[in-house]
């Protein structure tokens, strides 16, 4: 079986939901169940002997070392941390504590449990460590996109997190020889993401008739994946990555973050039409973001040539996929809009003047 970590936050539930889909190889998933995991993502699952959830936190080592002991995985996929840039602006020490913390505690659960190994079990196992294209910092109009060459400026807690621990991944391999490979990812979307991440986050605010934030001048760029892609990416990696290796994945898609919501309001006019209005008069330009980087945007030449990974959804298709799933699924919205959520958009939104 394959051991993953953050089962149950947006991508790796997409993740451990298509794995088991397409695989009768079991999974052994570990979450410390914080406000973003959520066993309602894994509902499908109920019943399912292929899928051992355990709920447990990375930084307790001990604990991370005797599941690897218990389940023997020939794998592990670390995909839980902290993963909002606005959150790390208000409170950094969760990202500290997770993604460099918790990522060296794991790091050396893994290379107890490896060094255990021998022969093939020990050659075949990877630690895949899944990463951001944030660690890269902020590009200009004109800029390349990041390549795995590209050096790293990390801007915000969240991203200087993530870059940590990149870096602790390669130095695992460097001096002990762990076989790590890193992916670098540019932002998802699809199902299951927590409506804190712009995407889902406008499209309830649409549906509820609430004003649509947009940071700045909305003039900020991402590049934008559908996230059954990034998780295909990530089996590829697994599957024939070589170790100590970096392999960048985006959707070879770059907008700004207006066109985004343009978009999204576009598509909710047609689908779930508002009378007498588009959801495009609910959008307010609020105050920027601290330290916003202005455009991210990623060169995935690399996993294409070397592993045959390729983006099978467009931005046009995946984005209609996604608006239709939170049209189909307002109930999983609501229960995660709880008292904890309300508490958050009034932290991050009630003090930014509209501007
Ligand atoms: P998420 O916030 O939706 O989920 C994170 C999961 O990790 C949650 O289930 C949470 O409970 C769990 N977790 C947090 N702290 C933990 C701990 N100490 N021990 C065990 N579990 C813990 O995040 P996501 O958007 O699914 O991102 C997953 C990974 O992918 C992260 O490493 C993130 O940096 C990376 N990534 C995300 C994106 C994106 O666009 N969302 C893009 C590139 C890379
Ligand atoms: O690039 C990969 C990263 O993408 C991941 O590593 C992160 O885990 C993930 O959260 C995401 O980070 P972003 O900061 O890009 O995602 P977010 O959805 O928070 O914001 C996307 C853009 O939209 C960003 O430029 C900020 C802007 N934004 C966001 C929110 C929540 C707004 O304008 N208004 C908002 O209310």
């Amino acid at each position: 079986m394959i051991f993953v970590t953050g089962g149950a936050g947006f991508i790796g539930s997409n993740f451990v939901l298509d794995w088991l889909a397409q695989s009768g190889e079991g999974i052994v998933n570990v979450d410390k169940l914080t406000y973003a995991g959520n066993l309602d993502n894994l509902v499908s699952l109920q019943g399912d002997a292929r899928h051992h959830f355990v709920r447990g936190d990375i930084c307790d080592g001990d604990a991370m070392l005797a599941l690897l002991e218990q389940y023997r995985p020939r794998a592990l996929v670390h995909f839980a941390a902290e993963s909002h840039v606005d959150r790390s602006i208000h409170s950094p020490s969760a990202f500290i504590t997770t993604n460099v913390s918790g990522t060296f505690a794991l790091l050396e659960a893994a290379r107890a449990y490896w060094n255990t190994l021998t022969g093939r079990e020990k050659d075949e196992f990877r630690f895949v460590h899944i990463s951001t294209d944030e660690v890269y910092g902020s590009l200009g109009e004109n800029d390349a996109p990041f390549t795995e060459m590209t050096a790293y400026a990390p801007n915000s807690p969240y991203s200087a997190s993530k870059a940590s621990s990149d870096h602790l991944v390669r130095a695992y391999f460097h001096t002990y020889g762990l076989p790590t490979i890193t992916t670098n990812c540019s932002n998802n979307y699809g199902p299951y993401q927590f409506p804190e991440k712009l995407i889902p986050l406008v499209m309830a605010n649409a549906l509820a008739g609430k004003p649509l934030p947009i940071y700045g001048d909305g003039g900020q760029v991402r590049d934008w994946l559908y996230v059954s892609d990034h998780c295909a990416a990530v089996r590829r990696a697994l599957e024939a990555g070589r170790p100590g290796e970096v392999y960048n994945v985006g959707g070879w898609n770059e907008m700004k973050n207006i066109d985004v919501v343009r978009t999204l309001c576009a598509i909710l006019d047609e689908l779930r039409p508002a009378p007498g209005r588009s959801y495009a008069s609910q959008v307010r330009f609020v105050a920027d973001r601290p330290g916003h980087d202005r455009r991210y945007a990623v060169d995935a030449g690399k996993i294409e040539r070397e592993l045959g990974w390729k983006p099978v959804e467009t931005f046009d298709t995946g984005i209609r996929k996604t608006v239709q799933w939170y049209l189909d699924h307002q109930d999983w919205v609501a229960n995660v809009q709880s008292g904890a959520y309300l508490s958050w958009v009034e932290q991050n939104y009630a003090k930014r003047e509209a501007s």
